[in-house]
């Protein structure tokens, strides 16, 4: 489906969802955007008149069709609270106004292989992105397992409906206190040391130090693996150069700088220059 044009708008929250431990689900209309938008594509998105003057980047986590409850023609972001932004955005009601540019940079894109097994691996919030796409390869008649991992139980949003929806969901806390104690790499070894291997495609999204680990082993193991990239972001769009990342066209050759917020942020695992 060809991405719409990138739009700068205003428009009222319709709902700010507390999932409890400073997870949000903020829900607004998104015209002419959420018919066409891609998983993991993402918005700037601030309050008009208030004194956070810069846009903070959001992926997009529900597109028209993900949620059973989301209203028509509605899209959905997962967030958590960190600073000044996600604070002011958690304090807003249904009808407070939102200023929104999007979608923005690049999104997953399903393998074209039928028979690959996709996996998703998710960090804490980084799981925001992942329900849009589940949704959407469920449409195709396809599935997803998944591998999420926090510090800590409270820091797994949706799990529930994750495990009602992937064929399996292995869970990893830092300290044990849901699943394995653990990092995410755990389960990872085990499935690229497993029969399927050579099926696998990986999606991952989360902190970048997991990111990097997620990645390398990936690679050590010939498997396709996509990342969702986070970085500081100023504009969203191109302009600042703030969040560029060393990446290379091939292993030995030289690093460039690529935008997160133009050419990612999903990018091969196989192009990063780390
Ligand atoms: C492409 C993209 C997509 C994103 N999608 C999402 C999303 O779907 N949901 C979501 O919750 N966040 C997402 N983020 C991260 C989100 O943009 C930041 O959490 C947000 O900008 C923080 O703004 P703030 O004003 O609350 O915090 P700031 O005032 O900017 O930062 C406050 C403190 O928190 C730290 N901090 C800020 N962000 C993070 C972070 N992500 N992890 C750890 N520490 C942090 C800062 O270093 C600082 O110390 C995304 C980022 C990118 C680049
Ligand atoms: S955020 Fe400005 S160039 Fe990417």
């Amino acid at each position: 489906m060809a991405s719409p044009m990138v739009q700068d708008f205003n428009t009222p929250v319709l709902r700010n969802v507390d999932l409890g431990r400073g997870n949000w689900l903020l829900e607004f209309e998104a015209p002419g955007v959420a018919d066409a938008m891609r998983p993991a594509q993402f918005f700037m998105i601030g309050v008009p008149g208030s004194d956070v003057l810069l846009r903070r980047p959001f992926s997009v986590c529900g597109l028209p069709g993900t949620f059973e409850d989301g209203r028509g023609g509605a899209v959905q972001v997962l967030y958590r609270v960190y600073g000044r932004g996600t604070r002011l955005l958690a304090s807003l009601g249904t009808g407070a106004a939102l200023h929104v540019l999007g979608p923005l940079g690049q999104g997953f894109v399903a393998p074209e292989s039928p028979d690959a097994k996709i996996v998703f691996v998710a960090g804490g919030i980084g799981s925001a992105p992942f329900p849009a796409f589940l949704a959407e390869l469920a449409r195709e008649g396809r599935r997803a397992t998944m591998i999420y991992g926090a510090r800590s139980a409270g820091e797994l949003p949706l799990l529930d409906w994750f495990r009602a929806r992937c064929d399996d969901v292995q869970v990893t806390t830092d300290d044990g206190s849901l699943g394995a104690k653990g990092l995410v790499t755990g389960p990872l070894d085990a499935m690229l040391g497993g029969p399927d291997r050579e099926r696998l495609h990986l999606y991952a999204c989360g902190p970048s130090p997991m990111l990097k680990a997620v990645a390398r082993k990936a690679l050590d193991a010939g498997v396709v693996c996509d990342l969702a990239l986070e970085a500081p972001m100023a504009c969203g769009f191109g302009v600042c150069l703030g969040c560029v990342v060393p990446t290379h066209a091939s292993p030995d050759g030289p690093v460039t700088y690529e935008r997160v917020c133009v050419e990612g942020p999903v990018m091969r695992a196989e192009r990063m220059a780390w």
